[in-house]
C-alpha cells in the first residue's frame, strides 16, 4: 500500500533499505536503460544491486523495443517481484530516446507500448507493471488504461500530472481527481484485477492517507515526499 517511487539518483539500494525500515511496503529501482542492461555487464551489476531485506523489489525499465525489454526483464526476473515500464518520463533524454511519456503521446507509440506489455506479460514469470502520466484528455487516459490492462498489465501507477515540458516536470498540484477516475474505471471494468497506485501531492504522512481516500487507489507512491522525510511511510 505504501510505495517508494522509482527515482534516478535516489531509489538505489541504501535509500530503499532506509525506506523499508520506516514502513515502505514496496520499492522500485531507479530507471534502468533496457538496452544497456542487456549489453553491459558492469551496468547490470550496478543498476540491480540488491541485498537481503530489499524485497519486494520492482525493476523499473525504459525502452521501446519489445525484444530488448524482454531480454532485460529476463535477466532481472530472478532478483525482483515484478518488472515495471517507465511510461511517464518527460525529460529530454526520453524525447531523444523515444521512451517514457513521449512513447505514449501518439497512437503509434501507444501501440508499441501495448506490444511491449503483451510480450512481457506472456513470457515472464513475474508480473508486469506500468507507470504512466495523464494523457491530454481523460478519455484518452481511460482508454489507454483499459488497453494496458487487456495487454496484461498487472499493476498501474498513475502520476497525476500531464507531461508538461522537459524542464517543468513536477510543477503544480497533481490531478488526483483524474487518478480517482482511473481507479473507478479499472474497478468498473476489471473488478479488483489490476491494483492502481496514486502518485502525486504527497508531502506528509497525512497526505498519504488523504491521497488514498481521495482516489480510492489500492496504494500510494511517493518520491519527493519520501526524499524530504524517509520516515513518511
Ligand atoms: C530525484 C527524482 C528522480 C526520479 N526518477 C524517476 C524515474 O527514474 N522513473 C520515473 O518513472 N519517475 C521518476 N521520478 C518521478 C517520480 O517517480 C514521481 O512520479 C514524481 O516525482 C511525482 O511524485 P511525488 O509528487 O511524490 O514527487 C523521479 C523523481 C525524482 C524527484
Amino acid at each position: 500500500r505504501l510505495v517508494l517511487a522509482p527515482m534516478v539518483g535516489a531509489s538505489e539500494l541504501p535509500f530503499r533499505l532506509l525506506s523499508r525500515k520506516y514502513g515502505a511496503d514496496l520499492c522500485y529501482t531507479p530507471m534502468i536503460y533496457s538496452a544497456r542492461f542487456v549489453e553491459d555487464d558492469a551496468y547490470r551489476q550496478a543498476e540491480l544491486r540488491t541485498a537481503p531485506g530489499d524485497a519486494p523489489l520492482v525493476a523499473h525499465f525504459c525502452g521501446n523495443c519489445p525484444a530488448t525489454l524482454l531480454k532485460a526483464a529476463r535477466l532481472a526476473e530472478p532478483h525482483v517481484c515484478a518488472v515495471d515500464l517507465n511510461l511517464g518520463c518527460p525529460q529530454r533524454v526520453a524525447h531523444s530516446g523515444n521512451f517514457g511519456s513521449y512513447l505514449c503521446a501518439t497512437a503509434e507509440g501507444r501501440a508499441t507500448v501495448l506490444s511491449i506489455v503483451r510480450t512481457l506479460s506472456s513470457h515472464l514469470r513475474v508480473p508486469v507493471f506500468c507507470k504512466i502520466r495523464l494523457l491530454d484528455e481523460l478519455d484518452e487516459t481511460l482508454s489507454f488504461v483499459r488497453q494496458l490492462r487487456d495487454a496484461g498489465c498487472a499493476l498501474l501507477a498513475v502520476h497525476g500530472r500531464y507531461r508538461g515540458s522537459a524542464t517543468r516536470r513536477r510543477d503544480g498540484p497533481a490531478h488526483l481527481e483524474q487518478v480517482a477516475a482511473v481507479v473507478a474505471e479499472v474497478k468498473r471494468a476489471a473488478g479488483e484485477q489490476m491494483p492502481v497506485l496514486s502518485n502525486g501531492n504527497v508531502r506528509s504522512a497525512a497526505d498519504l492517507l488523504s491521497a488514498l481516500a481521495a482516489t480510492g487507489a489500492d496504494g500510494v507512491m511517493s518520491a519527493e515526499g519520501a526524499l524530504d522525510d524517509p520516515a513518511i511511510f
